[in-house]
C-alpha cells in the first residue's frame, strides 16, 4: 500500500476489533498497535509494584511510559514491560479487573497517548491502531476512522469462546467494563464525530475484514 496509511479503530471489548485490526494490517502490509495491551501492561506493572489500582495518586506517580514496549508486528503481537514479556500475564483476570481503574487515570492516559502518537508517526508502512479513544483523541486526523461494535450478547459469546470461559460471567464482566470505560471523565469510550460505524453482530469476521480493507484502499486512492 503506497503512502503511510493510518487506520484508527475504536470499539468495545468483544466487538471483534482486535481480530479485524490484525488481519487488516497483515493483508495491507501495515504495522499494528493494540493500545489496550499498553493499558493492560501498565496495570500489570502497577500491580507488580503492589500498588492498589484504585489509588489514582500512586498510580499516576508510578506510571512510566518508557517501560511499555509493544510489538507492532501483526504476525507477532505482544508486549514487554522493561524487557520482560508479559503478553500472557496481561490477559489474566487480575489485570482485566484492574485495567479500567488504571486507564482512567489522566496521567496514565497522557503518557500512553504520547507514546501511541510517536509509534504511529514513526511507522514507515503505515499502521492500524486500535483502542477506545483513537479516533477522537490519539489520531483524530487519521484518514480512516472506524468504530467497530456488536450487540452485548454477541460480544459476550465471542469473548467467552475466545477465553474458554462461561458466557454469563463474561457478560457481567464485559458490562461492568463497558460501563466504567464509557462513563469515565477522561476520554470515555464513545463514537467519535465522523467515525464510520461497523456493526458486526450479524457479520462473519471475514466480511468485516474485507469491508475494512475496501474502505482503507478507497481512502488511500
Ligand atoms: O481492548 P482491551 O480490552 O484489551 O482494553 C483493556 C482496557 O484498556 C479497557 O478496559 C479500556 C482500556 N483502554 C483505553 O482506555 N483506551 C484505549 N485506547 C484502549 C484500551
Amino acid at each position: 500500500m503506497p503512502n503511510s496509511l493510518i487506520i484508527a479503530i475504536d470499539g468495545p471489548s468483544g466487538s471483534g476489533k482486535s481480530s479485524v485490526s490484525r488481519a487488516v494490517a497483515t493483508e495491507l502490509g501495515l504495522d499494528y498497535l493494540d493500545t489496550g495491551s499498553m493499558y493492560r501492561a501498565m496495570t500489570w506493572f502497577i500491580q507488580e509494584l503492589g500498588i492498589d489500582v484504585n489509588d489514582a495518586q500512586m498510580v499516576a506517580k508510578s506510571a512510566k511510559a518508557d517501560l511499555i514496549q509493544p510489538s507492532i508486528d501483526p504476525s507477532e503481537p505482544g508486549i514487554r514491560v522493561a524487557g520482560r514479556d508479559v503478553s500472557l500475564e496481561i490477559r489474566g483476570p487480575e489485570v482485566t479487573q484492574g485495567v479500567s481503574a488504571v486507564s482512567a487515570v489522566p496521567e496514565v492516559r497522557s503518557l500512553m497517548v504520547n507514546l501511541q502518537r510517536e509509534i504511529a508517526s514513526n511507522s514507515k508502512p503505515g499502521i492500524v491502531v486500535e483502542g477506545r479513544d483513537i479516533c477522537a483523541v490519539v489520531l483524530p486526523e487519521a484518514p480512516v476512522r472506524l468504530f467497530i461494535t456488536a450487540d452485548p450478547d454477541a460480544r459476550a459469546n465471542r469473548r467467552a469462546k475466545e477465553n474458554g470461559a462461561e458466557v454469563t460471567t463474561t457478560q457481567a464482566d464485559l458490562e461492568k467494563r463497558d460501563l466504567a470505560d464509557s462513563t469515565r471523565a477522561v476520554s470515555p469510550l464513545e463514537i467519535a464525530p465522523g467515525a464510520r460505524v461497523i456493526d458486526t453482530t450479524y457479520m462473519e469476521l471475514s466480511e468485516v475484514i474485507a469491508q475494512v480493507v475496501d474502505i482503507a484502499r478507497a481512502a488511500n486512492g
